[in-house]
């Protein structure tokens, strides 16, 4: 049983007891290079091709377009530094809101490529005609990136529809499920898509291993160089128990979805609910439905010091974030509330939830906040008297 209130599953989620097995028993069992030829090896490659079929089934993949990595950054690294060398990609299109993973790469490619934005509304959703626009507007080859969902405001974009689009045009597309994986149903079939990113972690797995779907995997080169694993594509011994734990995580993540989906939407839903009725001029930084049902963002009313709140939610054993985990430690202003036109004198908290919370959580953490509320109000008051 946690010690706290964890409301930070969108940077990071619990491991599933089940995955927690299942590597334990993988890492007594399958402790061979699944690149050695012996008995102990060829036992261990047995293991990773199947979890590479379990992950493949579950998106309606090839297991040939799989590929294990580290994480969800390197995957989308290895996505963006190969195009230019291999798929004479010339030109890219992206969004202002994408990870750092994607958003850092971008800055640094535009030395030598011309990278464009697409238009986002003030709850991060892409304006698709803009995409349009930006696709009409270059016959140079084109890749597009587009994440599924954003991980500060949980904006959910339409992959189907922006793949379409790019299909229409020519350009490759790209997307970054990391928010998504494991939490949406995902088709490869349905979905014209030729990159999807993947991270384990956000979806009750381990940390450290994540996977690129790659419908072509000739567009990809290597960028980490060295034995022949993962088809040259990507060397260095597979982790193999963090892959195993890897399908395992996806695929109780899969079977139980809607019920998931039903719990977790209904818990967040409850909480914005709460939370509007104890402090009425909040701001809600997510959109109305469809939207990222685990994500809750939220703007503070200027007279509230979130980085007060914050802090003091983390004494009282409420673990929530002020933006992405990458960035919140750096103490700048979200690139993300910046790009929706966030009123930047306010500031925001993210609660993210998943299948571990409880409904009473929720509603402990809303009588915090309210006492918090309570206590910085007064604190205001006697500091102007
Ligand atoms: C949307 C998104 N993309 C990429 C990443 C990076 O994934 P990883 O932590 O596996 O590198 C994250 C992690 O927060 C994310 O939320």
């Amino acid at each position: 049983m946690s010690a706290y209130i964890y409301l930070d599953n969108a940077a990071t989620t619990p491991i599933d007891e089940e995955v927690i097995d299942t590597m334990h028993q993988a890492m007594k069992d399958f402790y061979g290079n699944p690149s050695s030829q012996h008995a102990s090896g060829r036992a261990a490659k047995v293991q990773m091709e199947n979890a590479r079929r379990v992950i493949a089934g579950k998106i309606g993949a090839k297991p040939s377009e799989i590929l294990f990595v580290s994480c969800g950054t390197e995957a989308n690294n290895l996505v963006m530094r190969s195009v230019c060398q291999t798929a004479e990609i010339r030109r890219f299109i992206t969004t202002p809101v994408e990870h750092p993973s994607v958003g850092n790469v971008m800055k640094d490619i535009s030395k030598n490529y011309p990278v464009a934005y697409v238009k986002v509304n003030a709850h991060a959703q892409i304006d698709i005609s803009s995409l349009e626009e930006l696709l009409q507007s270059s016959s140079e080859k084109t890749l597009v990136s587009i994440m599924h969902a954003n991980n500060e405001i949980g904006a959910l974009n339409d992959i189907k529809k922006i793949g379409e689009l790019c299909k229409q045009y020519g350009a490759l597309f790209h997307s970054d499920c990391v928010q998504t994986m494991g939490h949406f149903p995902i088709d490869t079939q349905d979905i014209p898509v030729d990159f999807i990113t993947a991270s384990a972690h956000k979806f009750h797995g381990p940390k450290g291993v994540g996977f690129l779907f790659v419908r072509n995997p000739k567009t990809l080169c290597p960028q980490i160089m060295g034995g022949s694993q993962e088809r040259s594509y990507r060397s260095g011994t597979e982790n193999l128990t963090s892959i195993i734990g890897m399908a395992k995580a996806l695929e109780i993540a899969v079977s139980d979805m809607k019920d998931h989906e039903t719990k977790i939407r209904g818990m967040r839903d409850r909480f914005l609910e709460k939370l509007t009725q104890a402090i009425p001029d909040i701001e809600i930084l997510t959109p109305q439905a469809p939207n990222l049902y685990t994500v809750a963002s939220v703007l503070f009313p200027e007279r509230m010091s979130v980085e007060t709140l914050g802090f003091q939610l983390d004494m009282k054993g409420v673990c929530c974030s002020g933006g992405s985990a990458c960035s919140s430690g750096a103490g700048k202003p979200s690139h993300v509330l910046e790009a929706i036109g966030a009123n930047q004198k306010k500031k925001g908290l993210r609660f993210s939830f998943s299948r571990y919370n409880t409904t009473e959580e929720v509603d402990k953490t809303i009588e915090i906040i309210k006492e918090l509320s309570l206590e910085l109000m007064k604190n205001l008051e006697n500091a102007t008297i």
